[in-house]
């Protein structure tokens, strides 16, 4: 059977703490496989906001959206604020911004309620995607610290980090350094790692305190 990939297991941990009407924020965009997630576990009384520097990726996004919506969920709101509920999916504020920026680009009334923030670092693979567009460890680091402010008590963060891509092993060591330092009182971190296979993708993760 094998155990969890660690997208799977990110999935996992969040669908865990952020419960039918959450807010969540997936702030690495990409394809929107994460957004779409968190659209689907939140739902239509939930809220997500979803980051990305690249049009490429804020593209995928409202196009996996609205895919999901012609499929019979609800229809996506693409770039705005409160879009329609009344199906399956939350409503999806499409944030072509730097992660960085989140605890400006959160709307005040959510504020330290988000339930779920998911990290996936690295680059856009795939057509369209730009792989000299990766996500640094100065700014990661500042978007990590601005998503612990904005969350819940009981929310989680969650890291995909990619020790085999060029500068993604120094990125890795960063946000593992960082976690490590966070007082117990402030956030339980964990590590979910194939020990077997030193270049492959991890987990790392925070339940806030
Ligand atoms: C590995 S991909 C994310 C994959 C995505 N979660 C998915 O499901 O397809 C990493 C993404 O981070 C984006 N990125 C790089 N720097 C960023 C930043 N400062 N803020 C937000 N996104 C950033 C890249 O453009 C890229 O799309």
């Amino acid at each position: 059977m094998g155990f969890l990939s660690v997208l799977s297991a990110a999935q996992r941990w969040v669908a865990e703490r952020a419960a039918p009407g959450s807010v969540a924020i997936d702030a690495t965009a990409g394809s929107g496989v994460d957004t779409l997630f968190l659209a689907r576990t939140v739902g239509a009384g939930g809220h997500v906001y979803a980051f990305d520097v690249q049009e490429a990726a804020i593209a995928r996004t409202r196009a996996r959206l609205e895919a999901a919506g012609r499929a019979g969920e609800a229809p996506a709101s693409g770039g705005r604020r409160g879009g329609s509920a009344g199906g399956g999916l939350a409503p999806v504020t499409l944030l072509l911004a730097g992660h960085e920026r989140m605890a400006e680009l959160v709307a005040p009334e959510h504020r330290g309620a988000v339930r779920a923030v998911m990290f996936n670092l690295g680059y856009l693979p795939g057509e369209g995607g730009d792989r000299r567009v990766i996500t640094r460890p100065e700014t990661t680091l500042a978007a990590m610290e601005a998503a612990l402010g904005l969350m819940a008590p009981g929310g989680v963060l969650t890291a995909v980090v990619y020790p085999g891509h060029e500068g993604g092993d120094a990125e890795a060591e960063a946000v593992e350094r960082w976690m490590a330092a966070l007082p117990p009182t402030v956030a339980q971190a964990v590590q979910y790692r194939y020990p077997q296979k030193p270049a492959s993708p991890y987990l790392l993760a925070l339940e806030k305190r």
